[in-house]
């Protein structure tokens, strides 16, 4: 069944005045564009209602699902304005597929892909005028869904809401490439074997907040998860995942049933084989990184992510001491690969892969 949208335009639309002003500083996840969609769900019902609206505050019943067992996914994409002026989701049928098994380990409904993407596309025309065209800027788009029944029993909602907002965004990081710090969480895990740690759910960023703090306690950017199994296997970031790169031309990236499967990064991977670099997706240990970068055999490391792009990583800091690249300039491969990336994303460049959606 294919679903009906109904458009309420804004009565209030930003000015080109104020988008320029926030084009001058959108840093990520600040400011909102106009509209909204919204596309509800009940068991008996099954989707309907799909609409765009003016973005605004939601009424919150205060026994819905979600406030107390924290029945949430959500997704990241980005629309990117091309020298033309036009403007190109990438992936979203990828970010589609993810919510969908997202949904499926959270008990929520799976949302049709082509209402997905039916939603991203509609959101990104309206609000076309929000999609920015400086340097490294693009239109931040954050799907979710959550269990919005009244009630307090544990079991999964018998209704729940999925909605798509936008934010044009900068860079993640402030420092934009410049190479960042990683705190290795000795202390805590963010996933655990069998538990949610494949599905895009505001739980597991629940949990990487306290040790975030100690990062940037500690002078670091994000945080670095070991597997909660004790076997010393690297996991993922507190937002993002990590490649390493060796001195001959391999990217080495965890493989785990307790992480995400990144977008960006499978993107990347896909594009690396085809540049010449040889890929390994295995089990990875935080010794073998150390030792690699001791004997030089290992030499760049980068997060990536929808949102953080790819970011180099030029030190792992523990309680312990630490070990990296510090004070380096970002990596050749690393830099090479986000170029390829970004000109594929930007229409600097061919996109051999068809991953380009115009809107
Ligand atoms: C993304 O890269 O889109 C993410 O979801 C990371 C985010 C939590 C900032």
């Amino acid at each position: 069944m294919t679903l009906e949208f109904t458009t309420t335009p804004s009565e209030n639309t930003a000015t080109a005045e104020q988008l320029a002003g926030i084009f001058e500083n959108p840093g990520f996840g600040r400011f909102f564009t106009d509209h909204m969609v919204t596309i509800d769900w009940t068991s008996d019902a099954g989707w309907f209602d799909a609409r765009v609206e003016p973005y605004g505050p939601i009424a919150i019943d205060p026994a819905h699902a979600v406030l107390h067992y924290g029945q949430e996914i959500f997704e990241g994409l980005k629309a990117y304005r091309h020298a033309d002026g036009s403007v190109w989701l990438f992936r979203p049928d990828q970010n589609a597929a993810r919510l969908q098994r997202s949904a499926a380990r959270m008990a929520l409904p799976e949302v049709p892909a082509e209402a997905f993407i039916e939603a991203c596309r509609r959101l990104v025309e309206i609000d076309e005028h929000w999609v920015p065209s400086g340097a490294e800027q693009s239109l931040y788009l954050r799907p979710f869904e959550f269990g919005n029944e009244v009630f307090l029993g544990v079991r999964a909602a018998e209704s729940a809401r999925f909605m798509v907002i936008a934010s044009p965004v900068g860079a993640y990081f402030a420092d934009g490439v410049k190479p960042v710090r990683i705190w290795l969480s000795e202390h805590h895990n963010r996933a655990g074997k069998g538990g949610t740690g494949a599905a895009k759910t505001g739980g597991n960023y629940a949990s990487s907040l306290l040790p975030t703090q100690e990062a940037f306690a500690n002078g670091c950017s994000q945080v670095l998860f070991l597997s909660s199994l004790g076997d010393g296997l690297i996991e993922e970031l507190g937002g993002m995942n990590l490649v390493l790169v060796r001195g001959d031309g391999t990217l080495i990236t965890p493989q785990s049933d307790t992480i995400l499967d990144g977008v960006t990064r499978n993107s990347l991977l896909e594009l690396a084989k085809s540049m010449g670099f040889k890929v390994e997706h295995r089990p990875v240990s935080i010794d073998e990184w150390r030792e690699g970068v001791a004997d030089g055999s290992i030499t760049e490391a980068f997060a990536c992510g929808t949102a953080a792009v790819i970011t180099p990583i030029n030190e792992i800091v523990s309680a312990g001491g630490s070990f990296g690249w510090p004070d380096s300039e970002p990596g050749k491969v690393t830099m090479q690969l986000r170029q390829a990336l970004n000109d594929i994303q930007w229409g600097r460049a061919e996109d051999p892969f068809g991953w380009m959606v115009q809107v």
